[in-house]
């Protein structure tokens, strides 16, 4: 019984302090034990979070994030690849990895298109106050167009999103999250007819069937890693960055807008060259993702007895204990980010690709400057995710102004994926179509006359 409160408290604790209950009166050691839910080893620096980057220490504990399980019937009973482990694991992230290059040839025409549709929607409406939604259904329209070859609709998709991470492990009864799951499930049969009728659904059967994983495992695996993944955390770190440059001065925000269109004029508009050459943008991106990332908690079981920091904290780990590596914390380490807490969108400006501070910038579940591979779990969408998130956010900084209904406020509560406390409103949005279309190289009748 002793058990069950503990973890009760915990869990109640973890979800009201998210971040913070780690760190109560500030500090804490690198390494400890705590119950956020469940009884947990924690690692909050770089060099203990190294403990759940090291498939050789952890291993995946199956459709579960410690307290936080997964609906199995919203995934029809597959697991998805960032669940599972050794051959399982490597089949699927592979599958993922081949999908998304192929899908990465049709993105950049895909995404220009969906830009333009999306925010000139958007400068129609007097006001946008479901503006995360619609980031959203943005960003999932797009990134399905380009790997399906026509989109699911975007509201579909993040139905079934809020039904996915419902069994929370404990007594309480939280009928709301029964109300999402239900949701889900009812969302799921129009998702997956959309996919089935869709014109590259034979091309990713044919990866299915080269990467040996059964067809419908491997469209969930496809669908779970492209929106659970992929489309939930670029969704958080644009309207992190939206909310983030409320709150740099007008000089800093020109700054960026002047060297961002600097890299246009000299490339004649948006394109996979230019997005590459935005430096500027890119530390401000980056910037965001430090001190705000979608994702704080990467979770393990122990693969083996190991011994942390055995000549201080001396953790003895025991093999199948839930370990918590959390990224909010690591990447506010003063000894590695100078001034940690404040946020500084040219921080990364001018450092070397390799090194720097660069290299301590975990919200990937591994460092930036490290590649993934088929062993750990590390994001293979990198590449995908960072050109579409500059693109966008190039054009909105370029050829789009808005206003905040309300002033951001972070505490930080993991349910908001790094977001301020409130959701992101907009009083207005404006949209400079024709300029916008020009750097995109789209013309008036929305055609594409370079094809990318
Ligand atoms: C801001 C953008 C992104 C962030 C911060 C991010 C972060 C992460 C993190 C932390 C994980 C590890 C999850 C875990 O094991 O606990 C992960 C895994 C993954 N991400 Fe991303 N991600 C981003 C964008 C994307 C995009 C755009 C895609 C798809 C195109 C994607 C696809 C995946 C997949 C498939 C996995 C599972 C990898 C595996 O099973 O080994 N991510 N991501």
């Amino acid at each position: 019984m002793g058990g069950v409160w503990s973890n009760t408290f915990g869990l109640i604790k973890s979800l009201m302090y998210g971040p913070h209950m780690l760190k109560p009166d500030g500090e804490h050691p690198p390494v400890f034990r705590t119950n956020n839910g469940v009884p947990v080893v924690v690692l909050l620096n770089r060099d203990t979070m190294q403990y759940v980057f090291n498939p050789e220490t952890y291993e995946k504990e199956p459709f579960c994030f410690g307290y936080l399980g997964m609906s199995k019937d919203a995934m029809r009973g597959h697991c998805p690849s960032m669940f599972t482990n050794g051959e399982d694991h490597r089949r699927k992230k592979a599958l993922l990895i081949d999908a998304y290059k192929h899908g990465q040839k049709a993105l950049p025409s895909v995404l220009f298109k969906q830009i333009k549709a999306h925010f000139g929607e958007w400068s129609r409406l007097d006001e946008v106050p479901d503006f995360e939604d619609r980031v959203f259904h943005f960003f999932s329209e797009t990134l399905t167009e380009a790997l399906f070859g026509r989109k699911v609709d975007g509201q579909l998709c993040l139905t079934w999103l809020n039904g996915l991470m419902t069994d929370f492990k404990t007594w309480i009864p939280m009928p709301s999250l029964k109300r999402k799951r239900r949701l889900a499930l009812e969302a799921l049969p129009a998702i997956w007819k959309a996919i089935e009728e869709a014109p590259k659904y034979q091309e990713l059967v044919q990866l299915c069937h080269t990467h040996g994983v059964e067809v419908e495992e491997g469209i969930f695996t496809i669908l779970c890693g492209t929106i659970f993944n992929g489309i939930a955390a670029e969704t958080a770190a644009i309207v992190s960055s939206v909310a983030c440059l409320h709150t740099i001065s007008d000089a800093e925000k020109n700054d960026i807008i002047q060297t961002t269109l600097q890299v246009l004029e000299k490339h004649g508009g948006v394109s996979e060259e230019s997005v590459g050459e935005m430096k500027t943008l890119e530390s401000f991106l980056l910037e965001v993702l430090r001190l705000h990332p979608p994702v704080f908690s990467f979770w393990g079981l122990a693969r083996k007895d190991f011994v942390i920091s055995p000549e201080k904290e001396n953790i003895q780990v025991r093999k199948g204990e839930q370990l918590l590596g959390n990224c909010f914390w690591a990447q506010r380490d003063g000894s590695v980010f100078p001034d940690p807490d404040r946020f500084r969108w040219n921080r990364f400006v001018g450092e070397d690709e390799q090194g720097g501070q660069k290299k301590h910038l975990f919200f990937l579940r591994g460092s930036w400057t490290e590649a993934y591979d088929f062993d750990n779990h590390q994001c293979p969408g990198q590449d995908i995710s960072f050109f579409m998130m500059k693109a966008t956010l190039a054009v909105l900084l370029c050829y789009c102004s808005w206003k905040l209904k309300d002033a951001p406020v972070w505490s930080d509560k993991p349910i908001r994926l790094g977001n301020p406390d409130d959701p992101v409103r907009l009083k207005r949005f404006n949209f400079r179509s024709e300029q916008a279309g020009r750097a995109l190289g789209i013309r008036p009748d929305n055609t594409s006359p370079n094809s990318i």
